[in-house]
C-alpha cells in the first residue's frame, strides 16, 4: 500500500514558567516571569537541528534568517547542523507601536542564488504570521525548489495570516516576551533566556 508523504513537522513544545527566584536580581522590576530558562532553550535548540538536519540530509540547503531578532537563536541553530550550508540574511522590521506590529520595511536584500535551492527561513517568533509570509513571498519570487520554516517561538493564538512553522521550538501564550535575541525597544536582546516583559513597562 502507498503511502502519501507526510512533510516532517516539529511543533513547539509548552515551556513551564520558572519560580520568581530564577530572574536576575537586576531585572526583577522588568520582568514579569522566566518563560524559558537557558538550559530549555539550548536543548530544544537542539532537538530543532537534529530534525533539520535529518530532513535536509543530501540537499542544497541555503538557510535565510530574519534580522535582527534571531541572532542568537540563529547561532545556536546552526552550530548544530551537521550540513552542508550557506547563510544569508533578510532585514525586515516591523515598526511596531509598543507591542503591536504595523507595516514591514525590508531593510537588507538577499545575496545568494536561490533558483532551485532548499531554503529554510529562520525566523524568532511567530506572531500574526505577516513577517514571514511576506519574507516567503520575496523568497518565492526567487525561485527556490522548496522552503521550510523554523522559528524559535509560536504565539498560535494570535495568528491572522495562515501560516504555520514546519519546525517550532515553544509555543507560547500570548504574552510579550523578551530575551534570546527578542527585543522590546532594542533592549533585551541580550538575555540568555526568554522572558515575560510586565505589561505595565509598555501599557502606558
Ligand atoms: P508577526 O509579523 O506578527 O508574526 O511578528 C513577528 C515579529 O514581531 C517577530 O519577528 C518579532 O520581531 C516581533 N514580535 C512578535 N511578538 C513578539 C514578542 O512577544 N516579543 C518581541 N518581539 C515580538
Ligand atoms: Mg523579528
Amino acid at each position: 500500500m502507498s503511502k502519501t508523504p507526510q512533510k516532517s513537522r516539529l511543533r513547539g513544545t509548552s515551556p513551564v514558567p520558572l519560580p520568581d527566584e530564577y530572574i536576575p536580581r537586576r531585572l526583577r522590576g522588568e520582568l514579569a516571569t522566566l518563560l524559558i530558562a537557558e538550559w530549555q532553550i539550548e536543548h530544544r535548540v537542539k532537538a530543532l537541528a537534529a530534525r533539520i538536519e535529518k530532513d535536509f540530509a543530501k540537499k542544497d540547503l541555503v538557510v535565510v534568517s530574519l534580522l535582527n531578532g534571531t541572532v542568537m537563536f540563529l547561532a545556536d541553530l546552526i552550530r548544530h547542523l551537521n550540513l552542508p550550508m550557506h547563510l544569508d540574511f533578510m532585514g525586515v522590521s516591523s515598526y511596531r507601536d509598543g507591542t503591536q506590529s504595523r507595516e514591514l520595511v525590508f531593510t537588507k536584500d538577499l545575496r545568494l542564488e536561490f533558483k532551485g535551492r532548499d531554503v529554510l527561513l529562520v525566523d524568532d517568533i511567530l506572531d500574526t504570521g505577516k513577517t514571514l509570509s511576506e519574507a516567503m513571498k520575496k523568497l518565492r519570487q526567487l525561485k527556490p525548489r522548496e522552503i521550510r520554516t523554523c522559528v524559535l517561538l509560536d504565539k498560535a493564538a494570535r495568528r491572522v495570516e495562515k501560516i504555520e512553522a514546519d519546525y517550532a521550538g515553544f509555543e507560547i501564550d500570548d504574552l510579550f516576551v523578551v530575551g534570546y535575541g527578542l527585543d522590546y525597544a532594542e533592549r533585551y536582546r541580550n538575555l540568555p533566556f526568554v522572558g515575560v516583559l510586565k505589561p505595565e513597562l509598555y501599557e502606558s
